[in-house]
């Protein structure tokens, strides 16, 4: 089994957002664990390889895609994604049980504490075997893109909110600052009646970056329009939102 394994968070993307601990503790290793992702989204897995090329230059280093299953859609979520996780967990648990004493690191996307599993795997397995763990932390996109739109996502004296499309459809208006992760039906559609001002990232921190704000109404179909374009052209389409309440 393995010593010691680190989720390392590598930042949205590209190499430049790796920060010096994630970069050194890539450059101590030279066994990497990341999930193996196939059609569409095989561009994920080609954006992790290069980073590990960038920091790791002519070193020697192995690297170990793990066939973890796509996430379920279905309507008992929560539980679906509970057995998605063991099944992850079991994966992960068999992959490391084939290194003796080494120590290793599993790339996380962004930052392991936001809408990611991992964290919660890795507790799973570490408390059926011995594995010690540590969590490096990254930039999350979400940091990327407020830093890019030159905003502050907290305002004096009120929440900032953060959401996915399945808990977002569920408002009746937004109230607060909002941060949308992994929105993949449009849900920000649902609020173009209201006064809101939109900061919208595709490809956040990379070369493939597009940028685009505004008042929600106004732009809505732009962004719907631009999206598929841009899904159309690369397979796949990482996105995130801010959307602000103009008097917040
Ligand atoms: C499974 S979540 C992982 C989030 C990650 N842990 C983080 O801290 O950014 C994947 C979602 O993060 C967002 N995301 C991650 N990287 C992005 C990027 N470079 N540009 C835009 N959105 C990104 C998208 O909403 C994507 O659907």
């Amino acid at each position: 089994m393995i010593k010691k394994l680190y989720l390392i968070g590598i930042g949205p993307g590209d190499s430049k957002y790796l920060t010096l601990e994630a970069y050194q503790v890539i450059k101590r290793l030279d066994l990497f664990f990341i999930p193996d992702k196939k059609g569409k989204k095989e561009g994920l897995t080609e954006a992790r390889l290069a980073l590990l090329k960038k920091v790791k230059g002519e070193e020697a280093f192995k690297v170990i895609p793990l066939p973890f299953p796509e996430r379920p859609k279905s309507v008992n979520y929560v539980e679906k994604v509970k057995g998605w996780r063991s099944e992850k967990a079991k994966i992960l648990k068999d992959a490391l049980s084939n290194y003796e004493e080494r120590e290793a690191g599993f790339l996380i996307w962004g930052d392991p504490a936001i809408y990611d599993g991992h964290i919660e795997i890795v507790r799973e397995v570490a408390e059926e075997v011995s594995l010690d763990w540590e969590v490096i932390p990254g930039l999350s996109a979400f940091q990327v893109l407020a830093a890019k739109e030159r905003i502050s996502l907290t305002q004096l004296a009120t929440p900032l909110a953060f959401h996915t499309p399945r808990t977002l459809r569920r408002l009746k208006e937004i109230r607060e600052p909002t941060v949308v992760f992994l929105d993949n039906y449009e849900t920000f559609q649902l609020f173009k009646e209201q006064d809101l001002t939109i900061h919208w990232g595709a490809y956040v921190g990379t070369e493939e970056e597009v940028l685009l704000r505004g008042d929600l109404g106004e732009i809505v179909e732009e962004i719907k329009s631009l999206r598929r374009k841009l899904k159309e052209k690369k397979g796949y389409l990482m996105e995130i939102y801010f959307l602000k309440p103009k008097e917040a």
